[in-house]
């Protein structure tokens, strides 16, 4: 049994994150470990006249192991999350008219996905190349739901092809998941909050996100994944219906309607912000202890 720190699925995590530092004691490691870990760096001296690190940073430490989830009643966040997502302001939802919600509500998956490349209800409508419905098993164990297509998404028809999509796989390797393929267990879904791409990668906009979401919400009824991850604000915040900052969203416990959901942030902002990548990991690991409890 490897140490901990040498699991390789948690090396591979790091590798594909792109955090290849473990800062940790070097006396909390056996000579084979250390030379595993740090092949540059000789044995540790012997302890005695060392001087102890009073609280040892890791670079790539989870910021905690994920506790167990907590099931409130269908759609409700966690009752420790309620009194901040109470406290916090709604981001507005603009109406939806109800005749659509009922329409959408009863389709199957055939249907939705021609509702959803038919769609016109916003603006955005009439300026993409097509809809961006989704990819991945119709039955994952694990569905993902990012924000919205970028340019190389319009004009392919797929989620997440540009630079951050190849971080997303990456880093959906690192946990043994995938795209595609055959095995529900192992092939996620993978779907945006927003269908269709914002002009200039512009932020969505609330009257398209409130059109979207009731496709969304289909899809995951159709899905029926054990487990959700939301990246980035936008999918979060549709996720989580909390409008604070994606920073004080993850690492925590969320549903969405019994359907554990795990924060992180974006691929996008990542690769912008590789310093964050460690957080991420942990945010990966969070998602894999629940999976491994379901
Ligand atoms: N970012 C997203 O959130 N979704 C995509 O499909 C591509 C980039």
């Amino acid at each position: 049994m490897p140490h901990p720190l040498l699991d390789p699925r948690r090396l591979a995590a790091l590798n594909a994150l792109g955090v290849q530092q473990a800062w940790v004691p070097r006396d909390a490691l056996d000579e084979t470990e250390l030379a595993a870990l740090m092949p540059h760096v000789g044995p540790a001296a012997p302890a005695a006249g060392r001087r102890q690190p009073a609280a040892v940073a890791r670079a790539d430490a989870p910021a905690a192991r994920a506790e167990p989830v907590v099931r409130p009643a269908a759609g409700v966040p966690a009752p420790a999350d309620q009194a901040a997502a109470a406290a916090a302001p709604r981001a507005e939802q603009p109406a939806v008219a109800a005749q659509r919600l009922e329409h959408v509500r009863a389709l199957a998956w055939e249907p939705l996905q021609a509702f959803t490349e038919a769609c016109r209800a916003c603006k955005l409508g009439g300026m993409r190349h097509q809809a961006v419905f989704g990819v991945g098993h119709a039955q994952a164990r694990v569905m993902v739901v990012g924000e919205a297509p970028g340019a190389e998404e319009d004009r392919l028809g797929e989620p997440f092809v540009g630079a951050a999509g190849k971080l997303l796989d990456n880093m959906l390797r690192a946990c043994g998941l995938q795209r595609r393929g055959d095995d529900p267990r192992s092939t996620v879904y993978i779907a945006n909050v927003i269908k269709c791409r914002p002009p200039g990668n512009r932020n969505p906009e609330p009257d398209e996100i409130a059109q979207c979401l009731p496709i969304l919400r289909r899809q995951i009824e159709l899905v029926r994944p054990r487990l959700l991850l939301a990246l980035g604000r936008f999918a979060a915040q549709a996720l989580t219906g909390s409008s604070e900052p994606i920073g004080r969203l993850r690492q925590r416990a969320w549903d969405w309607q019994g359907t554990p959901v795990v924060v992180s942030y974006h691929p996008a902002y990542l690769l912008r912000t590789p310093q964050d990548k460690a957080k991420a990991w942990a945010d990966l690991c969070r998602a894999q202890d629940l999976l491994d409890m379901l």
